[in-house]
């Protein structure tokens, strides 16, 4: 099927078999490979993307939902000259280790901050509990989040 969305602010189109997950078209024909896939039935977190300003499973949906849609991937929060503020503040904060889980952890904590920049702890938290991460323990990643707020109240 022929579908076009917006993939961090570029129009792009493509042809994809119908039942192609919008996880595989990312990373199998856009060549996205930012966007991890671990458990690929929604448990884990790893693949988060934000579709039209929410963070979605991309493993859980087909890619011509996509159609017409503005999608937002991990390699889409910085530019190539410097990490985003709420990337910073992971490095800072020591908050990845392996990374696989790191991916889903931006695009979460980034649609939840965009949406709340005054969330407290427990919020990140609560938010960020359907993201797996093997390695860190958590306690890092809540801590670059809640670090990152500044970054997202309006000027
Ligand atoms: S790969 Fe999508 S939630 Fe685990
Ligand atoms: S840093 Fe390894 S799974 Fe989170």
């Amino acid at each position: 099927m022929k579908l076009e969305f917006d993939l961090n602010g570029r129009q792009v189109a493509l042809d994809v078999p119908e039942r192609t997950t919008l996880a595989d078209c990312l990373r199998h024909h856009l060549m996205q490979t930012g966007t991890h896939v671990g458990c690929e039935h929604g448990v884990c977190g790893a693949c988060t993307v934000i579709v039209d300003g929410a963070a979605v499973r991309s493993c859980l949906m087909l890619a011509v939902q996509a159609e017409g849609a503005r999608v937002t991937t991990v390699e889409g929060l910085s530019s190539d000259e410097a990490l985003s503020p709420l990337q910073a503040s992971f490095r800072k904060h020591h908050a990845l280790q392996c990374g696989f889980c790191t991916p889903g952890m931006l695009t979460t904590a980034h649609a939840l901050l965009s949406e709340e920049p005054e969330a407290d702890k427990a919020r990140v938290r609560k938010v960020l509990s359907g993201n797996v991460c093997r390695c860190t323990g958590y306690i890092p990643i809540v801590e670059a989040v809640y670090a990152a707020r500044p970054a997202y109240r309006k000027k």
